[in-house]
């Protein structure tokens, strides 16, 4: 049992997918033998129906120097940034001289846009090599994990902000309190806070519980964030679903009573509410539905090993993680991963230990099966991969069900 990070409602586990070690902590053989492992389980809370982990790894040893996702690897996510900036700026004009902020800025993905205008912006981004590209490419960013503090650092230097934007960020820090006390300080009377992040609905429903890893703590819904802001006076005045990471949401949040509250946020409440997000049979269910996904996919591993097929994984994902460790997947199921991202190049996964390859290692030898852990970016790798398909080559997904295509 833990307590509610919220509501300190006391809450047990629904789900254990066993040891499990750093998502995106890539590796040697010499450093095997120190590789850290803890016990990846989530639990619901029955009062403010936050979903969220049981216990997560200290955020130094998710985010630090050597930090493996690079945001703009993604073409497709160049894209959709660059389109969220357009779409908030048209629906919600900012005043002359506005103050642009980013939490967990990466490597300047969306801040590229506001930087691109000339606007006063300031991204925080505790990964130093991320944040060192985004530096170089002329991006005002601090090196810091944002809380409260930060905030009113900020705030004292640059004063308030117009819009704070947050992109796959506030699912990973366990003190969302410090943080979403902090977004509270640093806003403007009519600022808004712009966040999306993966959706628990979408998860229950494609049974994408590689999404379930060490830096998510928090799985999402509109009830269970009202909850929350609800708390510092700020709410939720708008949402928007987005088919990006398998399935997110995009939530506007806005100082209390600042805005009228849109018809979509409605809808989706009442969307929600025939979820029955607080029932413990419908984490039941997901549970029972995860274990059935693992012992489908597995059975096809094992008889394509049976049959000596060659299987690469394509895109040595942080979901891939929990994918391979929990289904127990070995360098005798998949021969490699093929990744275009430099750092994981050359390295391991974590806990199963398949070497990570650059992406001519799959290109200038095509196995007969590639099993898709990038399956989120799966319409931009199906456009670029005809030639794998016509040289007979099959692909696997396993979300939201086990197909070969
Ligand atoms: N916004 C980017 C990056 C998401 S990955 C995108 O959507 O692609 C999450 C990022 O948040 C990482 O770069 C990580 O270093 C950063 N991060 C983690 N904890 C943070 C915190 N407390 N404050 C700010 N950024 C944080
Ligand atoms: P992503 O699915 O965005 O995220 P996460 O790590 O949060 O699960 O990661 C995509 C990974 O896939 C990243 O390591 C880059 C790799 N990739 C490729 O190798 N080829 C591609 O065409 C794309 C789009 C991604």
């Amino acid at each position: 049992m833990i307590s509610c990070r919220i509501c300190e409602t006391y809450i047990a586990p629904f789900m254990s997918f066993g040891k499990m070690p750093i998502a995106n902590g890539f590796l040697t053989p010499d450093t095997y033998d120190s590789e850290y492992f803890f016990e990846l389980a989530v639990g619901y809370c029955s009062n403010c129906q936050m979903v969220q982990l049981i216990e997560q790894p200290d955020r130094t040893k998710m985010f630090h120097d050597q930090y493996a996702y690079y945001s703009s690897i993604s073409k497709r996510m160049r894209e959709h940034f660059q389109k969220m900036v357009a779409d908030i700026f048209a629906r919600y004009p900012v005043s002359d001289n506005p103050f642009i902020v980013e939490i967990g800025s990466n490597d300047g993905i969306l801040l590229q846009n506001i930087a691109q205008k000339n606007m006063h912006h300031l991204g925080v981004e505790p990964s130093k090599n991320v944040a060192q590209v985004a530096q170089d490419k002329g991006i005002q960013t601090i090196n810091e994990f944002f809380d409260r503090h930060v905030a009113q650092n900020i705030a004292s230097k640059h004063g308030q902000a117009d819009i704070i934007f947050a992109a796959n960020v506030m699912c990973h820090i366990p003190d969302i309190h410090s943080v979403v006390s902090g977004i509270k300080y640093l806003l403007k009377p009519k600022g808004i806070f712009v966040f999306e992040d993966p959706y628990l609905p979408d998860i229950i429903d494609k049974i994408s519980y590689d999404q379930i890893y060490d830096e998510h703590v928090f799985y999402f819904s509109l009830t269970s964030l009202s909850h929350i802001f609800n708390l510092y006076d700020l709410e939720i005045i708008h949402v928007i679903p987005q088919d990006v990471h398998g399935g997110s949401m995009r939530y506007v949040v806005a100082q209390k009573n600042a805005y009228r509250l849109s018809e979509a946020l409605v809808h989706q409440k009442q969307i929600e509410d025939q979820k029955k997000l607080n029932h413990a049979s419908t984490f039941e269910q997901l549970r029972q539905n995860i274990n059935g996904s693992k012992l489908q996919l597995m059975a096809l591993l094992n008889d394509l090993q049976k049959q000596t097929k060659r299987v690469i994984g394509y895109g040595a994902t942080s979901k891939s993680t929990t994918v391979i460790n929990y289904c127990g997947i070995n360098s005798h199921h998949i021969e490699f991963i093929s990744d275009t991202t430099p750092i994981k190049q050359g390295k391991f996964t974590p806990g199963g230990h398949i070497p990570v390859r650059p992406y001519q290692a799959f290109s200038n030898n095509y196995p007969d099966y590639a099993l898709l852990f990038a399956w989120n970016h799966k319409a931009e790798i199906m456009a670029n991969e005809d030639a794998f398909s016509n040289s007979g080559g099959k692909w696997i997904v396993y979300v939201p069900s086990i197909q070969i295509f």
